[in-house]
């Protein structure tokens, strides 16, 4: 088993909410999760002393994270930075690694940084990342969960204030069913969403979950969660992935459950002798089963 806290958009600067990511920390030294995930926009704008605060605030949870960048971590307005050195205040303030992983015997986790220095407000991943991706999925054993953490946007759900993929999500999405993946976890909407690749890509050789974090310590939630804040706690076991949506009640100062999804988990099979996976449809491939 597995526990993972999922937190996103936490956006240290202008509309950060001091109070909330005391509720989150408090309840990461509650908790313990083995992993916390952060998937991106740190700051508002992208500058050192937003960096420095949100580096402060990540090292104090006191658990391994996970973080990759947002659109919001890339200077908007420092043109000559955003043009030629994107990731530069990023890189010297918070972290070196834009796309860190982390393996276990139950989890390969990997990050992949979708923003970009341009126009790409929606992000993008490109062909070779989902090449690379491919490759280190396949050379983790079958049975770990494999599970991607990522900015943008996946999949078109209707009813979004902002329903726009980021470029490339339809290709992404395919690479991810043929890796396995069971799981991807993002952000960026500012408005929290789960829903399964089946629903929102039909006809994948493969299925996952994906699920949307609002922003967890902005004041700028979109949509149902204007003025609210949430996080997922996630469980994995060898039979399912729980997921519980939780919503910051200004009440009582505390993260609690809105929500809650169980999905099955689809293992592997053992490799056969030789490395080769034969699953039961008698396809060999080295993705899911
Ligand atoms: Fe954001
Ligand atoms: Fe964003």
């Amino acid at each position: 088993m597995r526990r993972l806290f999922h937190l996103s958009d936490v956006h240290f600067g202008p509309h950060h909410q001091p109070e909330v990511a005391r509720a989150a920390a408090a309840l990461v030294a509650a908790r313990q999760p083995d992993l916390v995930l952060l998937s991106g926009d740190l700051t508002q704008r992208a500058r050192k002393a937003q960096f420095r605060a949100a580096r402060a605030w990540v090292d104090g949870l006191g658990r391994p994270v996970l973080v990759v960048p947002g659109n919001h971590d890339v200077p908007l307005y420092r043109v000559w930075e955003r043009l030629f050195a994107p990731f530069g205040v990023y890189r010297r303030h918070f972290a070196r690694d834009l796309e860190p992983t982390f393996h276990d015997d139950e989890l390969a986790v990997i990050g992949v940084n979708t923003a970009h220095n341009w126009t790409f407000t929606n992000g993008r991943i490109r062909r070779r990342r989902l090449a690379r991706l491919e490759a280190a999925f396949a050379a983790e054993p079958p049975g770990r969960c494999r599970i991607v953490v990522a900015h943008h946007v996946l999949a078109p759900v209707a009813g979004l204030e902002n329903p726009e993929t980021m470029r490339g999500a339809r290709r992404a999405a395919a690479a991810f069913a043929r890796a396995g993946v069971e799981l991807v976890v993002a952000g960026h909407l500012h408005e929290a969403f789960v829903v399964r690749s089946e629903e929102a890509f039909p006809g994948l050789d493969g299925r996952f979950v994906i699920v949307h974090c609002g922003t967890t310590t902005s004041a700028r939630g979109r949509g149902a969660e204007r003025l609210a804040h949430s996080a997922t706690w996630i469980e994995i076991d060898a039979e399912a992935i729980a997921l519980s949506v939780l919503r910051h009640d200004p009440e009582t100062a505390r993260f609690v459950a809105r929500e809650a999804h169980r999905f099955p988990r689809h293992r592997l099979p053992e490799p056969a002798a030789g490395g080769i996976i034969q699953t039961d449809t008698g396809k060999t491939r080295g993705g899911e089963g």
